[in-house]
């Protein structure tokens, strides 16, 4: 494992430890992505898929924001539902509708019954992914040390809502699930855990430097779901990377209500969305480092809008360290390049005086 000491920029990770850093910490989750000519040129020569299981390509286009924009952190270019075909679910990408942006995920045979949850798999990292970890390697050689590179999983509700709906349907069958056939639900759930666990293992032995759980979508669930489907398997995940060596990241949308349950799962860092003020986040989460919040959309706009907002949220996080500067979600399809560009340089010219 690359150690963070062959890193020249080390604030990312000094932020997740809650240590002092020089300068906010900034990345953004889809920082490589099709608001990007750099990405664009690159999906207009390979389908989605094939972009995933290239590990020059996954170098290229997970370098290409640290070049463009400079972030302080890289995040492996792949996807949360890569795994999935070696589970045994038939996995595809559809071709965005023209003028609207990304594809969705689909899954031909979706988990549907006891027997099909019996049925996946836990794949093994090094036989059915050796793309994912040669990528990590090979975009450690592109950055040279000069950011850490952040790994990722899906969270176990987020990749089964895939699984059960066969694709971005909404939530209403995994949720029937969790109701109708608990016990299904559970063994689901565990074999996610599983496979999140060993994915994540085996990206921090091949050279992440942290690692972040997307759990875009559990803010579908009540407190009581939480408790007995979310959280005990997202403890044991945090648990693995803990023992990994590295920092946790857990990412959610829609769980400002649950703050300070989650906060106390295990994970080093929490990422907040705009629906709560960080200044407010940062004081329900006092042990823990905070991510956030900015709204995409924002970036949408204009540069001046962008940089107002962010610089409202670097100075409502106050001076304490642990605050990382990224999005409520991630970045979307039409931003333009300039408002990422602003918004970089000027929370690392913020200071908290
Ligand atoms: O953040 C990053 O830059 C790292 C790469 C990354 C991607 N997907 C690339 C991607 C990460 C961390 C993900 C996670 C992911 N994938 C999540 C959780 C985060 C979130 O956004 O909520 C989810 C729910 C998925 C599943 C997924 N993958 C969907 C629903 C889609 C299509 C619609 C969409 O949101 O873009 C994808 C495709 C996908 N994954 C793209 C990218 C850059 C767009 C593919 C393209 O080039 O056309």
């Amino acid at each position: 494992m690359r150690l963070p000491m062959d890193l020249q920029n080390t604030r990312f990770l000094d932020a997740c430890r809650r240590r002092p850093v020089d300068r906010l910490p900034v990345w953004m989750m889809r920082q490589a992505g099709r608001y990007q000519r750099s990405y664009r040129a690159v999906r207009g020569e390979v389908a989605f898929l094939e972009l995933c299981r290239s590990p020059e390509l996954i170098a290229k286009v997970t370098c290409a924001p640290i070049d463009e924009f400079g972030f302080d952190a890289a995040i492996l270019f792949s996807d949360i539902l890569v795994h999935l075909p070696a589970m045994g679910l038939q996995l595809s990408f559809e071709k965005g509708e023209k003028g609207k942006g990304d594809g969705g995920p689909k899954i031909a045979n979706p988990v549907r019954t006891r027997a099909d949850v019996d049925a996946l798999r836990v794949p093994s990292p090094e036989r059915d992914l050796p793309y994912v970890l040669d990528g990590v390697r090979a975009i450690n050689a592109g950055l040279a040390g000069r950011v850490p590179l952040i790994g990722f999983v899906g969270g176990p509700f987020t990749v089964a809502s895939y699984a059960v709906e066969g694709g971005s349907q909404g939530f209403t069958r995994l949720k029937t699930m969790l109701y109708a056939d608990p016990a299904g639900a559970h063994a689901l759930f565990e074999k996610l855990t599983q496979a999140a666990i060993v994915q994540i293992e085996a990206q921090i032995a091949a050279g992440c430097h942290a690692a972040q759980i997307f759990e875009s979508w559990l803010g579908e669930l009540d407190r009581e779901d939480l408790e007995a489907f979310a959280f005990p398997y997202l403890a044991r995940i945090a648990e693995a990377v803990r023992k990994a060596g590295v920092p946790s990241i857990f990412f959610g949308t829609g769980l400002s209500g649950h703050l300070e349950r989650i906060a106390q799962l295990g994970y080093d860092v929490v990422s907040v969305d705009w629906r709560i003020p960080i200044d407010e986040a940062r004081r329900r989460a006092p042990g823990v480092a905070v991510q956030g919040n900015l709204d995409s959309t924002v970036m949408l706009s204009t540069a001046e809008a962008s940089v107002r907002k962010a610089l409202a949220i670097c100075k409502a996080a106050g001076p304490a360290p642990g605050y990382i500067f990224n999005l409520g979600h991630g970045i979307q399809v039409g931003t333009p390049e300039e408002n990422v560009k602003a918004v970089v340089d000027a929370v690392h010219a913020f200071r908290w005086k």
